[in-house]
């Protein structure tokens, strides 16, 4: 009788006691046999039944699997370039910058998504402008756009191992004591702790992630005072070959939604 490990799964109650012949193997000597006679391995010439079935199959089927293997690729799918799209604000009108100088700023907590260029990449935007009539924050920041260049937009999927949002956040003034110099606001993410400065393109204050955030190139239409998404800059988003593919477009609007960011201060040292 062979030794069995404790955890041996063919073990389990009721049987208690060893199987004495290797698994996967059934033996049984021929009818009429004594113990001096041939065994025959009947797992051995299954096998072999098996396999020149198999082969005769796959003989005949080949070709046809090589002719279809073609249709079986997924089809790539993409845009080929980066599309104007308007965004709307949450009411479902078109989002201004008056509107958002007005009803956001570097204290806003809330998470303001939306959806650009294609339909699963998820952008927060931000004004990193101070409330009217109070101090801090930033204006004129890299890629800002609006009145005070304070209105930026990044995406919401981490560089590191792919978070989206709300697993990384943005974190308004004040929100973990952490600061890097006088900035006291970032996106930050919970899930293993990368830090990225808003007011310089998303660039990392923080690993373990180290490339920035796509940032989307935002333009503002002062005859209208309306906002649009018409491009971005940095690296692909995380898990997506380049920012044009794995998805069709968000197409010609994309409105904003709101969700509650995840707050966790670990910053990795
Ligand atoms: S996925 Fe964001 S830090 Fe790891």
């Amino acid at each position: 009788m062979r030794d069995c490990p404790p955890i041996c799964p063919y073990l389990a109650p009721p049987r208690e006691s060893p199987l004495d012949f290797p698994i996967g193997q059934v033996r049984r000597v021929a009818p009429g046999d004594d113990a001096s006679r041939e065994e025959i391995d009947e797992t051995k010439r299954n096998v072999i039944k098996l396999l020149a079935v198999a082969g005769a199959v796959g003989a005949g089927a080949g070709g046809l699997v090589a002719g279809s293997l073609q249709y079986a690729q997924p089809p790539v799918v993409g845009i080929s370039s980066f599309p104007k799209t308007a965004l709307v604000d949450l009411d479902g009108s078109p989002l201004t910058a008056s509107k958002v100088m007005s009803e956001y700023n570097v204290t806003t907590s809330e998470l303001l998504i939306f959806y650009y260029p294609l339909r699963n990449e998820p952008n927060f935007l931000l004004n990193l402008a101070p409330p009217a009539g109070g101090s801090g924050g930033a204006t004129n920041v890299v890629g800002g756009i609006g009145p005070q260049g304070s209105i930026v937009a990044f995406s919401a999927i981490c560089q590191h191992l792919g978070c989206p949002a709300p697993a990384i956040s943005y974190y308004p003034p004040g929100t973990c004591s952490k600061s890097f110099g006088s900035k006291n606001f970032y996106i930050h993410c919970s899930c293993h702790g990368s830090t990225y400065d808003v007011t310089n393109g998303a660039a990392n204050l923080t690993g373990p992630a180290v490339l920035p955030l796509p940032q989307v190139t935002l333009y503002w239409d002062q005859s209208d005072d309306s906002i649009s998404a018409i491009g971005e800059t940095g690296p692909p988003v995380n898990g997506h070959f380049s920012t044009l593919t794995g998805d069709y477009s968000i197409g010609n609007t994309s409105q904003l939604t709101r969700e509650t960011p995840v707050i966790a201060c670990f910053f990795p040292s």
